[in-house]
């Protein structure tokens, strides 16, 4: 399959599912609206990966799959020999009747894509592990604040100098409280305006959806002595 067909193949995927919803969903009828990724700003996470030439992203949380298509969109348009996408979800298979894979494999997106049924705070250090390494990552998995931050301390590691991490749900005290540690102590830019012409805001507060954190160049270790209280308060 050229480049330009998968591209339009994973562009009638990401239409249909716009336009008609999974083809399976959990009980709530609302239950995908509220879930995935909205549409604009997953048109918006594929541009601005493209924008960064990536070839390798790691992704947590897959659920419907939706911001996941737009990943391998990403991936397909940059054109690299080898692009890898890992994804991790340890209820893909039980909780989501893995709708998300079948959607990725309608779009012919499993050639690149490798599902881990683990949590993150358990595929992530062994990702560490095995060497792996990622230009950028989209977190969207249990949004509890210990293991956001668990994601994030191995995200660091395993997203090269310089790569990107893109929050979802930033409106979340919890993931706020998470990645507020890393763009207070370890020199984590938050990348205004990323997200520029796409991208949802929340009506209440008026901030982006999605928060963009770009690792610094030269990654440290702080001293401990040096830390800075980064508490979010509303
Ligand atoms: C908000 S949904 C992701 C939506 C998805 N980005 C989309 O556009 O359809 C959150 C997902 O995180 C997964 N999840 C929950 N706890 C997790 C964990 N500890 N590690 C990885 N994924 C987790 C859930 O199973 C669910 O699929």
């Amino acid at each position: 399959m050229s480049r330009e067909h998968h591209r339009d193949r994973i562009a009638a995927v990401r239409r249909q599912l716009a336009q008609d919803g999974p083809p399976w969903t959990r009980e709530d009828a609302d239950d995908f609206t509220k879930v995935t990724v909205p549409e604009e700003d997953c048109d918006a996470i594929r541009d601005l990966l493209i924008g960064e030439g990536v070839t390798r992203v790691i992704e947590v949380g897959l659920a419907y799959g939706r911001s996941a298509l737009a990943i391998g969109e990403a991936l397909v348009s940059v054109s690299a020999e080898e692009p890898v996408h890992v994804i991790i979800d340890p209820f893909q298979a039980t909780a989501w009747a893995n709708v998300g894979w079948n959607l990725l494999t309608s779009a012919g997106l499993d050639t690149i894509a490798r599902l881990i049924l683990q949590p993150s705070s358990l595929a992530l250090p062994r990702l560490l592990a095995e060497g792996f390494t990622a230009d950028a990552a989209f977190v969207d998995g249990s949004h509890r604040y210990h293991e956001v931050f668990v994601d994030l301390y191995f995200l660091r590691k395993i997203v090269r100098p310089g790569g990107l991490i893109i929050m979802d749900d930033y409106r979340w005290p919890s993931v706020q409280t998470a990645a507020r540690y890393y763009e207070t102590n370890l020199g984590c830019q938050v990348v205004e305006g990323a997200l520029a012409g796409g991208g949802t805001v929340n009506p209440a507060t008026g901030h982006p959806r999605m928060r963009v954190l770009r690792l610094p160049d030269h990654p440290f270790e702080p001293a401990f002595d040096e830390f800075k209280p980064f508490w979010f308060s509303q």
